[in-house]
């Protein structure tokens, strides 16, 4: 891609990364990911967030840069909103062809930037409402967000243009299909968006919501024309739109989200998903919303999306050697590191010579914020009364979750 322009004298000079590899390492991306950075030029030149050397993102970024005649030792300032090296993973080499760049971030920033790259010379750190006069009329202003999503980050406002370039924040997997901009994303792409947007949110920021919301809350008095994150969409004609989803996206874990039901389930024999055959019959009896997900064949990242959207969550899995079925564990352990919180939550599973999972599960529920129902465990395969009362329970929680209100709203953008 060749740079996009945002304001005058302000460029997208990012790339569209598609690549075989995990996104940190465990999330995968099939779609890809756009890694989004940003040239100003003042008198001063400066680069908002860099690209790490990924699926040719690095040569793209300094084609970007020779398109806007930026020769990289004219590089006056290199501002590192976010440290995670999928942003700052081409600072060390940048650095070294653009030896005039002073690095602005954050106090925390600083550090990881000497840990990361063991650079100490020529870093700036700022803090909350310091300025950086690039002149022409730019001026940048910085306001940290800690932890969203690590603790080191802030965000850049350009003052002028009125463009905050929010890192992490607002972000989305996927790579940028047809136009960097809300405004040219069409009808028949939003959903693409909508999906690969709540993903990166329940993969990445989840554990950080109430930080989310203190970090919305206070940059509410900036008057911001566009938002301009590190990944997904720039939002230039509707900035508001994005942040009402995000604010969405973080309450789910502060109360019940949408009327849902994620189910989610895993049988060595199909004496567990005998029992899966009744409770999908309860909940589709009260004609609620369904995500039906089978572990280990389903990728854990998806499922984590659709259990951290649905008020309701129906774990399915029989005892394996004393404790819970692996892989349903390995998902319960991620349902705990990404505070998935506030559901309606069924455990049942078959059990033979040993129980083991249900101990687990309860372990695993502890602090999660769940409204339990009692369990339905049974020796070998279920009964018929065992398997009436799956259908029924199902039915009851699936009553339960249609009286919470949608918190999705037409978001028009
Ligand atoms: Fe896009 Fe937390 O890095």
């Amino acid at each position: 891609m060749v740079p996009i322009k945002l304001a005058k004298d302000i460029h997208w000079i990012g790339a569209n990364v598609h690549t075989e590899d995990l996104f940190e390492g465990i999330w995968p991306i099939p779609n890809g990911v756009a890694l989004n950075a940003y040239a100003i030029k003042g008198e001063k030149v400066a680069i908002v967030e860099l690209v790490r050397e990924w699926g040719g993102a690095a040569l793209t970024f300094l084609e970007n840069l020779k398109s806007l005649s930026i020769e990289p030792n004219k590089i006056d300032y290199i501002i590192l909103n976010h440290l995670e090296p999928d942003h700052t993973g081409f600072t060390y080499i940048l650095r070294s062809i653009a030896p005039n760049a002073e690095i602005v971030t954050t106090q925390k920033g600083s550090d990881l930037v000497d840990g990361f790259y063991g650079i100490k010379d020529k870093v700036m750190s700022v803090k909350t409402g310091d300025e950086l006069d690039l002149g022409k009329g730019k001026t940048l202003q910085f306001f940290e967000i800690p932890h969203v999503h690590w603790p080191e980050t802030m965000v850049t406002y350009e003052k002028e243009s009125k463009i905050l370039f929010a890192g992490d924040a607002f972000g989305a997997f996927g790579v940028h299909r047809g136009s960097i901009f809300d405004d040219e994303t069409s009808e028949v792409v939003k959903p693409y968006w909508e999906s690969e947007m709540l993903r990166y949110y329940a993969n990445i920021i989840a554990m950080f919501s109430p930080n989310v919301i203190k970090a919305i809350n206070s940059l509410s008095d900036l008057d911001i024309k566009t938002i301009a994150p590190s990944h997904g969409l720039v939002w230039r004609s509707s900035p508001d739109v994005v942040v009402r989803k995000y604010l969405r996206y973080a309450n789910y874990n502060q109360d019940f989200a949408e009327p849902e039901i994620c189910v989610v389930w895993g049988s060595m024999y199909g004496n567990t998903e005998k029992m899966l055959t009744s409770v999908l019959r309860g909940i589709a009896s009260e004609g609620v919303s369904m995500n039906v997900h089978r572990v280990p064949h389903e990728d854990p990242s998806y499922i984590l999306a659709s259990a951290y959207k649905s008020a309701g969550l129906i774990i399915g899995c029989p005892t394996y050697e004393y404790s819970m079925f692996p892989p349903m564990k390995n998902f319960m352990e991620l349902l705990q590191k990404k505070h998935v919180y506030y559901k309606k939550v069924l455990y049942f599973g078959s059990f033979g010579w040993s129980g083991g999972a249900q101990r687990d599960f309860e372990k695993l529920s502890e602090n999660m914020k769940w409204d339990i129902i009692e369990p339905i465990t049974f020796k070998g395969h279920p009964t018929k009364e065992e398997l009436e009362k799956g259908e029924s329970v199902a039915k009851d929680i699936a009553r339960q979750v249609k009286e919470i209100p949608s918190k999705i709203k037409d978001e028009e953008y």
